[in-house]
């Protein structure tokens, strides 16, 4: 691991000892896969235990944090300055399938800025970490967002709306231009790790809409920090409040942007 601050120290230790619990978790439902039953509310159970953990090893190393929280979903506040935001599963419909690609997600925001962002796949042991002004790594490794100039060079990721959530319809209309346009899109199933690829060059470019702040606040300070752009479909830095996220390349974000405007035209 490269230097750690002393709030990036207290961010990983908590990721890492959530991410043990995760781990063994996981292992277990991928034994439940063959069951008839239905491994829902075991992962559920999990999620909880991950989101406990993370709140109590967080609130033992700053007792005047605030929380928002994917689970327990209703907002902690002490200070009133300084709040954490958390997803301790991301991804979790690939965890209840056995898929190995979920990862935590914790965001420290203060006085309404994003200054730190970690997000860990426990199962690849990959730790995704920023702060404001200070870089992002994976691991030991700095990393920078692609050098690709070219949309039909690079690929994008993106989440496709399901059973249940709306804009099926504009969503398609997004795909098929990007489609067009690109050398790929991906659905990997889990916005925070969607972020953190972008950050380690992988794809150019991410977008999704209908997302919530838990699971893209990390995501966003790591994905600047490695040099990318990251707006709301409008350009402007919105995300959290209107539940949309557009991340790439410097030369790669304009181009998204567009193509997404065209085909919502
Ligand atoms: C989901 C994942 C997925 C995204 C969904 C999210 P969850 O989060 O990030 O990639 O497409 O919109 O809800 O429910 O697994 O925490």
């Amino acid at each position: 691991m490269a230097y750690l601050s002393p709030l990036m120290t207290i961010m990983t230790k908590a990721a890492q000892k959530a991410g043990r619990g995760l781990a063994r978790d996981f292992g277990e439902v991928e034994n439940l896969q063959v069951s008839k039953k239905g491994t829902s509310d075991f992962v559920s159970a999990a999620d909880l235990r991950a989101e406990q953990t993370l709140h109590a090893e967080l609130k033992k190393a700053r007792p005047d944090f605030g929380f928002l929280m994917e689970e327990t979903e209703k907002e902690e506040v002490v200070d009133g300055i300084h709040r954490w935001i958390i997803d301790p599963l991301d991804g979790t419909t690939n965890f209840l399938h056995g898929i190995p690609h979920f990862a935590i997600s914790i965001a420290l925001e203060k006085a309404g800025e994003l200054v730190a962002g970690l997000v860990y796949n426990p199962i690849t042991d990959e730790m995704y970490y920023a702060e404001k002004g200070m870089g992002a790594y994976l691991n030991d490794r700095r990393l920078r967002v692609s050098a690709r100039t070219r949309l039909e060079e690079s690929i994008f990721a993106t989440g496709i709306p399901f059973k249940g959530k709306g804009g099926h319809e504009p969503f398609l209309k997004q795909l098929s231009a990007v489609m067009d346009h690109s050398a790929g899109v991906r659905r990997f199933g889990s916005a925070a790790l969607d972020l953190a690829y972008v950050a380690a060059g992988r794809y150019e470019g991410y977008w999704e809409s209908g997302i919530l702040p838990w699971d893209i606040a990390a995501g966003i300070v790591i994905a600047k920090e490695a040099g990318g752009f990251i707006t709301d479909f409008a350009g402007k830095a919105d995300m959290l409040t209107r539940g949309e996220v557009l991340a790439a390349t410097p030369d790669l974000s304009r181009p998204l942007a567009d193509l997404l405007r065209a085909a919502s035209a």
